[in-house]
């Protein structure tokens, strides 16, 4: 699979102590206490989003597309109160551990070596585990991790000790997975890895950098203001209050064909969340609409003549609708991009009406976005989400460009300059 835009956003290292202005890169991240907890590569840079709070010394910063939380954390740093919104459950999960960072440092670790002792004496049925789960580990890795997951259940609490145990499992399994596993890609069982960890030691390693950086956070942020993360979808009104946000930071999904609902596959079948990859349907029906496996029976014509939210922009998507509905029937797969960039719009179109009415007097936006290419078309994806941000209520768009980029649609088949930066948006 191509690697999509917007990993590329998070490409460049830097140290811990850094802050960068220019990288919207969740690589260095990597390097920085309890964000390093997950890798979601969707993410971006937790010192420039830290930067810019300060920046425009923001007091409420909202992130409406708020993925592993990068937004919520840098904000907290940095003493501003955090909200966010993510419809992916997983994610969300993922999200809401991170923000427990200021629970018991001593009970977490106590309770993580009672787990792995009751996982010791555990033998889990290898048989139940599902054909995925089975490809991605042999049963040398497979029967510590089930036995960790179902010692985690036998001591579950009902607290947040629980939600950070879990945390420290999921954020193991592709280490310990001997298959390509690699966040932006989809699972690849036909493919190798040099390095696997074991089960245990990957577990007793994350629960010891969890604890760590849990310490190190409560002694740097003794009394951190409230960040919440609310799984919802942003296009429905959140819980927020009205004109809430002085600062919105977000990076939404693009318009490049990557599969939210799919980059949380292997964790979800191997928690039993799902059985197989059609289970995934209905979370990939919900998010924002930016791949074409999100097109079936979507009829995006009669969006296109009809959504009063596509009015500022409906002349130039249906050219760029047409063009891709023609250019499609001389391609194999017959892909339906066409269609998508109309749901993706028309879906942004209502997202921005929800940021705007949460968005303070005065308060700007900025959204870390690309531009793409599906079969050589250009999408001026920056230019049409600024309309949009206006048509929502905003005055005024721009856009500071980060880094060009010939994307790698279709096999780079086509040689369309693309871009990617950041839209700020003011009221
Ligand atoms: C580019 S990622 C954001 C990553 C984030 N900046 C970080 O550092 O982790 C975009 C996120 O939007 C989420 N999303 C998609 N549709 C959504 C919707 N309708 N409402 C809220 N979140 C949605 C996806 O699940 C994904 O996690």
């Amino acid at each position: 699979m191509p690697q999509p835009i917007q990993s590329t956003l998070f490409a460049e290292p830097a140290a811990v102590t850094r802050r960068s202005t220019n990288s919207t890169t969740f690589a260095n991240n990597m390097s920085l206490p309890v964000h390093r907890w997950f890798r979601y590569s969707a993410g971006f840079s937790a010192d420039w989003v830290a930067t810019e709070v300060e920046k425009h010394a923001a007091r409420r910063v909202l992130d409406p597309f708020a993925g592993s939380g990068t937004t919520l954390l840098a904000a907290q740093a940095v003493g501003a109160e955090s909200a966010g919104v993510e419809l992916h459950p997983f994610v969300a999960r993922v999200a809401q551990a991170k923000l427990l960072w200021s629970a018991n440092v001593d009970e977490f670790r106590v309770r993580a070596k009672k787990v792995i002792a009751a996982a010791d004496d555990l033998q889990p049925d290898l048989s139940e585990a599902s054909d995925l789960t089975v490809k991605c580990f042999p049963p040398e890795s497979l029967g510590p991790l089930l036995a960790l997951r179902n010692a985690l259940d036998e001591y579950k609490q009902g607290d947040d000790i629980d939600d950070l145990l879990w945390l420290a499992l999921v954020a193991i399994l592709r280490k310990c997975s001997p298959v390509g596993t690699a966040q932006w890609q989809y699972v690849l069982p036909g493919k190798s890895k040099a390095k696997v960890a074991l089960a245990f030691d990957a577990f007793q390693e994350q629960v010891e950098i969890m604890g760590r950086d849990m310490a190190l956070r409560q002694s740097e942020l003794p009394s951190a203001p409230q960040a919440l993360l609310s799984e919802a979808d942003v296009r429905q009104p959140f819980e927020i209050g009205e004109g809430w946000a002085d600062l919105v930071i977000t990076s939404p999904p693009y318009a490049n064909n990557y599969d939210y609902a799919d980059s949380a596959r292997l964790e979800m079948t191997f928690l039993g969340d799902i059985a197989s990859w059609g289970d995934l349907k209905p979370l990939r029906q919900k998010l924002v609409r930016s791949c074409t496996q999100q097109m079936a029976r979507y009829d995006g014509h009669a969006v296109l003549e009809s959504s009063p939210g596509l009015d500022p922009i409906r002349a130039e998507l249906a050219e760029v609708y047409a063009e891709l509905a023609e250019v499609r029937q001389t391609k194999g797969g017959k892909k339906a991009y066409h269609s998508m960039i109309v749901a993706y719009f028309d879906d942004m179109a209502t997202a921005w009406q929800q940021i705007r009415r949460s968005t303070a007097t005065g308060g700007q936006v900025c959204f870390v976005v690309g531009d793409s290419a599906p079969y050589g078309v250009h999408v001026p994806v920056e230019k049409w989400l600024g309309t949009l941000a206006i048509a929502a209520g905003f005055r005024d768009w721009r856009f500071e460009k980060v880094r060009t980029r010939n994307d790698k649609w279709e096999n780079r088949k086509h040689r369309v300059p693309l871009h990617e930066g950041r839209l700020w948006v003011v009221d």
